[in-house]
């Protein structure tokens, strides 16, 4: 994978290079490429003067931060207990049956799809609920799950679909 190491350089700028900078860039590369590559760990600990370990204790201490490869669609399906009631579980089914994927195998293969479950989406009065790269989905049925599915795979095929400039430069 091509890092673009700039970014990292341009946040520790912002940050005079302290160790605060460390969250702010570790946010910066996960919006970049849905998770932390393992490379950016040695360059931010230099770059900040820190332990490598560190770097990574930081990582690790956010469940927010992944440091497995994501889809570029991240789908989440809440699992709460307003969604769960209203039958979110057939919608996680349906996700993980198109997809080929489970609870073990979260991300698709070509790295399009990842499907996870959320305790609670913040929006328990539209349930169910899941979310599209944070985008929500409200008031869900498997027949809609699919559509959505079939409309994100649709998007994905067309010349201009921004993804593809960067899977072919990697
Ligand atoms: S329980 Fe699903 S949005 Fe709150």
């Amino acid at each position: 994978m091509i890092i673009d190491y700039e970014v990292i350089d341009r946040i520790a700028a912002v940050w005079d290079g302290t160790p605060s900078a460390t969250i702010p860039i570790l946010q910066k590369v996960q919006e970049q490429y849905h998770y932390l590559p393992p490379e950016i760990f040695p360059y931010i600990a230099r770059k900040l003067d820190i332990s490598e370990a560190r770097v990574y204790g930081v990582a690790t201490f956010y469940e927010n931060f992944s440091l497995e490869p994501k889809g570029t669609f991240i789908i989440k399906v809440c699992d709460g207990t307003a969604c769960h009631v209203r039958n979110s579980g057939p919608l996680l089914e349906t996700l993980r049956k198109a997809l080929g994927l489970s609870e073990a195998k979260k991300t698709t293969e070509d790295l399009l799809f990842t499907v996870e479950t959320v305790s609670c989406l913040g929006a328990c009065a539209l349930a169910p609920v899941l979310s599209v790269n944070d985008t929500v989905h409200a008031a869900m049925t498997p027949e809609k799950a699919s559509a959505l599915l079939e409309k994100l795979k649709a998007e994905t095929a067309k010349p201009d679909f921004p993804e593809e400039g960067i899977r072919a430069a990697g």
